[in-house]
């Protein structure tokens, strides 16, 4: 039996997507901290499950049945560490048997700050003594899509990248490589993917493409890290989420986030999607 936490998320509803390609609904259970909301969005899980990761209590009796579980990480920075450890412990104590979580790019190496509590999470996953699959995904395409329509409307992509190349992917491969790595299970104790897309990108090969498809100019505008930080916080962002975000933007001009390994396209067996086509669904949905 499969199970997927974060069910309701971007992430998490691709995934029992791709699961429900590949097995039956009674086999896929969506675990969700609002049922009803996952009930509405996964349909081809056979059930749903209550399961907040704040409510460890509630934890392992909703697990019971699953063998293969997808960790996907929570995105309450400050508490994930704590939160994802509670998940683990309870896997363990309702004999889940393998468990594959979502992390960062090139784990513990990566110099992007939101990375430590992923290297928290998977020491403590590497002590369970539970058989692990550590997802360790690259940038989202879509994290930079995010900030179109402004930068439409502006004319200005900021951000502080500089000329780093950037491995992104879409959600879709990334999530198709995740339901994977429970249906492959060939009983490894662990398995460790760098997953990344196979075209890297600068964020001003980006800006220029998007401009080029919407036929509206759009410059990339490199800025230092606090300004950037700052920048985001105007647009409402906490100020602890700004400054991290900030940072692991610096980082990507370090190259943080480039991978050439292939290693995404080859486990799922076709090429990633390449930027320019996440780029156009993005535009087709803002008009
Ligand atoms: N690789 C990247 O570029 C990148 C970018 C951003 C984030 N991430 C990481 O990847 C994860 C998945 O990405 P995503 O795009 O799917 O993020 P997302 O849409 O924000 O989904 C996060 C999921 O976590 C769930 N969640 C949050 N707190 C929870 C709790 N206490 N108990 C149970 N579930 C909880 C949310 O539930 P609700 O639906 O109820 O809110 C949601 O389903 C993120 O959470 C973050 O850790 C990666």
């Amino acid at each position: 039996m499969y199970a997927v936490t974060g069910a309701t998320g971007h992430l998490g509803q691709l995934v029992v997507e791709a699961l429900g390609k590949q097995k039956p609904a009674s086999q896929i259970v969506a675990l969700a901290r609002d049922p009803a909301k996952a009930s509405e969005l996964n349909k081809s899980a056979g059930s749903v499950r209550a399961f907040d990761y704040d409510k460890p209590e509630t934890l392992r009796s909703a697990l019971e049945g699953i063998t293969k579980l997808l960790l996907i990480s929570s995105n309450a920075m400050g508490r994930r560490t704590a939160q994802h450890k509670a998940v683990i412990d309870a896997a363990k104590a309702a004999g889940v048997e393998l468990i594959a979580y979502t992390g960062i790019l090139h784990g513990e190496k990566s110099p992007i700050n939101l990375g430590k509590e992923h290297h928290d999470t998977e020491r403590h996953l590497k002590q369970s003594g539970l058989r692990y699959v550590f997802l360790r995904n690259g940038w989202y395409i879509e994290n930079y899509v995010a900030f179109l329509k402004s930068a439409l409307a502006n004319g200005v992509f900021p951000a502080s990248a500089s000329n780093g190349r950037i491995s992104a992917a879409g959600r879709a491969d990334y999530a198709e490589a995740a339901a994977l790595s429970l249906i492959q299970d060939d009983g490894s104790t662990e398995r460790v993917y760098e997953l990344a897309g196979d075209t890297p990108f600068t964020l001003s090969e980006f800006v220029a493409e998007a401009s080029r498809q919407a036929n509206k100019p759009i410059h990339y505008k490199n800025l230092p890290e606090a300004d950037f930080a700052a920048l985001l916080t105007k647009f409402g962002l906490r100020p602890h989420l700004a400054a991290e975000l900030a940072q692991s933007s610096s980082a990507t001009a370090q190259d943080a986030l480039f991978d050439d390994s292939r290693a995404l396209s080859k486990f799922i067996g076709h090429p990633t999607t390449p930027y320019n086509q996440v780029i156009a669904s993005a535009l087709r949905a803002l008009t």
